[in-house]
């Protein structure tokens, strides 16, 4: 529960509202260690939390990046702080997406906006070990072209580790050559070896709720498919109440759940 302060080493604005965070753990918690998919809770001081996906490589040590959209008023005060400025840092919680599963398999990632900050750690984690994956596919949908996360990276994925890169934005530009329409979309472009892929999502519940339809219509079996949701977080080690959905805690059970467990839920609003 103890929460660790933590200096800013660096921002980056990815794009209009969404920054990264670097922040400097070395002499405050010089072992930190965590799984790709998992989340810290970041405090602001005098003011609170929020639960934030680490986003940067699991084997780098001494630094740690959060990607933040700034929706609302913690996000907001976050988005006004300073390289040198300190946050608090409670951590690392929750599930991870498992990695072993997909070995020798083919990987399909798909994602949608801010979703492709806690599966920046899988990109990785797998691309260091390369020759251990088959086709490494990423299906990625922003708002626009501007709103695009990690755009060096991701060609950078493309042209130096054989990522098939397909991304979509729901309104282009005059510049933009690329995909409109939504993420399900690009399953048109591709063929998935159903038997012997494995999926990991995470995005807005929607655009996965109809991921996960696409992705069973193609008849990937659902214990191949992953998923990572998000409710308000306070306590964040299952004590309070506030991430419940139906039977589970998503701060402690999740956030990253096999499509087996989290199915029935995902077709009801209110839980
Ligand atoms: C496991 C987990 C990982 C997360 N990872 C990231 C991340 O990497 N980057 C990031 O920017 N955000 C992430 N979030 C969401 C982030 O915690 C919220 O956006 C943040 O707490 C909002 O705080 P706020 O005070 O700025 O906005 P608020 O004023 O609290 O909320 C603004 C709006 O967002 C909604 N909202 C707030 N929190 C959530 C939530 N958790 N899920 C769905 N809707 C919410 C509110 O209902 C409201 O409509 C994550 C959440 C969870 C549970
Ligand atoms: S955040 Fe308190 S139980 Fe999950």
């Amino acid at each position: 529960m103890l929460t660790h302060p933590a200096v800013i080493r660096r921002v980056i604005w990815e794009n209009d509202d969404t920054f990264t965070l670097t922040l400097d753990l070395t002499g405050v918690l010089p072992d930190f260690t965590f799984l790709p998919g998992q989340f810290n809770m970041v405090y602001v001081y005098g003011m609170g939390e929020a639960a934030i996906s680490i986003s940067s490589d699991p084997t780098r040590t001494g630094t740690l990046d959060h990607t933040i959209h700034r929706v609302g008023a913690m996000t907001t005060r976050l988005a006004h702080k300073k390289r040198g400025d300190m946050v608090g840092l409670r951590g690392p919680f929750g599930s991870s997406w498992p990695i072993d599963v997909a070995r020798g398999k083919d990987v399909c990632i798909a994602t949608g906006g801010i979703g492709l900050a806690p599966l920046r750690p899988v990109l990785y984690t797998i691309l260091r070990e390369r020759d251990q994956f088959g086709r490494i596919i990423l299906l990625y949908g922003g708002r626009s072209p501007l709103d695009l996360l990690y755009r060096v990276e991701l060609e950078k994925w493309a042209n130096e580790h054989q990522v098939e890169v397909l991304v979509t934005v729901d309104r282009g530009d005059s510049s933009w050559k690329g995909h409109i329409g939504v993420v399900t979309a690009l399953f048109t472009y591709i063929k998935l070896d159903a038997r012997n892929t494995v999926a990991y999502v995470c995005g807005p519940e929607m655009m996965m709720k109809y991921t996960v339809d696409e992705l069973e219509r193609r008849g990937l079996p659902a214990d191949q498919v992953y998923l990572s949701m998000e409710r308000n977080m306070k306590c964040a080690i299952g004590f309070c109440g506030h991430c419940q959905m139906g039977p589970t805690f998503i701060c402690k059970d999740g956030p990253v759940y096999p499509l087996p467990r989290i199915r029935p839920l995902l077709d009801r609003k209110e839980l």
